[in-house]
């Protein structure tokens, strides 16, 4: 393509069942900020759009749980995510949401055309129905073993194990996942989208057409499901959540979710375009706009299959031109969950570190699942914010803004006679646009968030090798060109910073006291950024050291939903064998009190005991030293098993066991009178 005229950036549309965390951040919107953010400030015409999707089964799903309505949990959800995308200075030009009039027409108009076109197959088929809750069964609301993968809890219509897309019936051993019931079959009719019709499009299209420059996940996914064999995809269901299909028998229809969404983001941009006076039709049907899909990987088969057929199908359409989907990105080690509340909300984040927004931009940037899944920690956050941010970014603009105000009060110098070195750093500032802007095309924007932080470095090194708070005492002409040069960098930082971190980026402009007129190109074209006596203002902190408890608070967080986690998971262990009364008169349980006890050497779990059960004080030894210290329990009354033969444990005979039980939070308790009792008590 030549130079596009226009670019039509699309972000996922998030689910309205439950709050965003650092993993679509990562994965999806960020990126797609940076990207449209860039195209901005190079000047282009852009339409950065998302919105709400609203129709997904698991709405329904959460609504029944919580014995509210679907509209209840979309709005809820809707207000939820689109003041953290505001928050987080995700720039949309549109955040609509698919439950709008506009959408509801757009797909129905959409559905309409293809169906009028003989676009669809009509089919009478058995599927999946669940006669207990009258429904019936696909895409969430059935669960089953992966076809492929044999994953034993795949969805209806993708598993998450292996990303295979398919058809609920294609399920081995389908459960409800309303009622836990094995489904029965009823027949239904369907329409459906011939996929293997457009497979011949879809090979030329991508496999040979996108060999190059689209992402190697992308289409080695893209080329597995093609050459696995594509088969018709039902567009509608049986549900009575979503948009109603628009034909006179269909009643108790609705379309497809994942037919209507990526739809939606056509109606968002009729919706911006109708606000903003443009016409909606430049950004999605002329062939010098550029059309980028940002998604996850869940969502590759949709954007690269689905949609481009349904696109192609319906005539008119331009296809993308890239989908620069993610992979996932982990959270300490773990996958991160909705339903298990192992994420990072950025509601919670926001409440936890005010105003630090870029601090989380720069990490999921920098650390970003390009093109593996990547692992999310606090301690990475850490060092992301106090060694670069901090370390480098921050203190190099600092010492600037402080010396100019020390030196020249807040007045730029005029320069003396340039180095080689200050020759050298100003030509290398020049590059620095177009060195972060090329990463930036190339979908690279870990790389390019590394280049920023290379000219943040280059501005540092400039600094401490030409140490100006040394040579004012000698020389205050060439402390004069040191600051002007730096100044020049922090100007270029300014700018170039704004797609990667927006607030610091402002926050910077209003420190050097710069508007928005300097632009992206400005910093290799123009001979100077910042004009010597223009006045810059005092400093501020741009960012600030993240201290080890501030960090420590976050894991314990994380630690204590793993074990409230577990605690929900632990299944209650069936019941042993029945014993006659005379197997339990065997065992001699007698309460006992803890006299000494000492930690068995080159052990994690030993403790051992000094216990007086009443008949005599023994040695026991027992695997409670990760839950108790010794001095702790001293004087502890136990229950313990006093006639179990003893055995050596680690070189200790042991001479009984005390019980004990597991607590909520992974740690072990004593089974112990609720009275203090004589020593030797039986129980029984
Ligand atoms: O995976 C998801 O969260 C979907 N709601 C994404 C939809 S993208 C688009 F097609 F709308
Ligand atoms: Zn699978």
């Amino acid at each position: 393509m030549s130079a596009p005229k226009r670019y039509t950036i699309t972000a996922a549309l998030p689910y309205t069942n439950g709050p965003i965390h650092i993993g679509h951040l990562a994965g999806v919107y960020v990126p797609a900020d940076i990207y449209a953010r860039y195209l901005r400030l190079t000047g282009n015409d852009v339409a950065y759009i998302s919105g709400s999707d609203e129709h997904g089964a698991a709405i329904p799903m959460r609504a029944k749980k919580e014995g509210v309505s679907p509209q209840v949990i979309i709005d809820k959800y809707h207000g939820i995510i689109k003041k953290s995308f505001e928050d987080f200075g995700i720039s949309f030009d549109n955040y609509s949401r698919t439950s709008a009039k506009i959408h509801h027409e757009t797909a129905s108009e959409f559905f309409t055309k293809m169906y009028n076109d003989g676009e669809f197959i009509e089919e009478v088929s058995a599927q999946l129905y669940d006669a207990e809750a009258n429904q019936f069964l696909a895409d969430r609301f059935v669960v089953g073993t992966c076809p492929k993968c044999g994953f034993e809890e795949s969805y209806g219509d993708q598993c998450e194990n292996c990303g295979t897309s398919h058809n609920a019936t294609d399920l081995i051993n389908p459960k409800s996942a309303i009622t836990g019931n094995v489904p029965s079959v009823k027949e239904t009719k369907h329409w459906f989208l011939p996929l293997d019709k457009h497979e011949a499009f879809l090979r030329e299209w991508i496999l040979e057409g996108h060999k190059k420059d689209w992402k190697p996940n992308v289409y080695g996914q893209v080329k597995s499901w093609v050459e696995d064999g594509l088969r018709p995809r039902a567009v509608t269901r049986d549900l009575d959540w979503g948009i109603p299909v628009p034909l006179k028998d269909a009643e108790g229809k609705v379309l497809y979710v994942w037919f209507d969404a990526p739809i939606g983001y056509i109606s968002s941009t009729k919706e911006w375009a109708a606000r903003e006076g443009k016409n909606w039709e430049d950004y999605w049907k002329k062939d010098d706009t550029k059309l980028v899909h940002f998604i996850g990987k869940d969502n590759i088969v949709f954007h690269c299959i689905i949609f481009p057929s349904m696109l192609k199908a319906h005539g008119d359409y331009i296809l993308p031109d890239n989908v620069p989907a993610n992979e996932f990105l982990n959270l300490e080690g773990n996958k991160l969950s909705t339903s298990k509340n192992w994420a990072v909300w950025l509601h919670e984040y926001l409440e936890e570190f005010p105003d630090q927004q870029d601090v989380l931009r720069y990490t999921l940037t920098a650390n970003a699942p390009e093109s593996k899944d990547n692992d999310f920690t606090w301690k990475d956050f850490q060092a992301k914010n106090n060694n670069e941010l901090v370390a480098i970014f921050g203190n190099f603009i600092n010492r600037v803004v402080v010396l100019t105000n020390k030196y020249y009060e807040g007045i730029i110098p005029a320069p003396n006679d340039f180095t080689e070195v200050d020759e050298d750093v100003l030509a290398a500032v020049k590059e620095f646009p177009n060195i972060i802007g090329k990463s930036i095309e190339r979908y690279r924007f870990r790389e390019a968030s590394q280049e920023l932080m290379n000219l943040a470095r280059l501005g540092n090194k400039y600094l401490a090798d030409e140490e100006p708070w040394k040579v004012i005492k000698v020389d205050a002409e060439r402390v004069q060109t040191i600051m002007y040069v730096a100044l020049q960098i922090s100007a270029a930082l300014a700018v170039v910073s704004k797609p990667f971190l927006p607030f610091t980026s402002d926050k910077l402009k209003g420190i050097l006291n710069i508007d928005d007129k300097l632009s992206w190109n400005d910093i290799t074209e123009k001979e100077i950024l910042l004009p010597a006596a223009h006045q810059i203002n005092k400093a501020e902190l741009l960012f600030s050291k993240i201290e080890d408890k501030t960090i420590d608070a976050q894991i314990e967080k994380l630690e204590a939903t793993k074990i409230a986690n577990e605690q929900e998971n632990k299944v209650v262990e069936p019941q042993k064998e029945t014993i006659e009364f005379d197997d339990f008169t065997k065992l001699d349980i007698r309460i006992g009190t803890i006299l000494e006890a000492e930690k068995v050497a080159k052990t994690k779990k030993l403790l051992k005991l000094k216990v007086d059960v009443g008949i005599d004080t023994r040695t026991i030894v027992s695997g409670i030293a990760e839950s108790f210290k010794p001095e702790d329990i001293i004087g502890q009354q136990v229950s313990v098993l006093v006639n179990l033969a003893p055995r050596k444990i680690r070189g200790v005979e042991s001479q009984g066991m005390i019980l004990m039980t597991d607590t909520p939070d992974g740690k072990l308790a004593f089974v112990e009178p609720t009275k203090e009792v004589k020593n030797g008590q039986q129980v029984s």
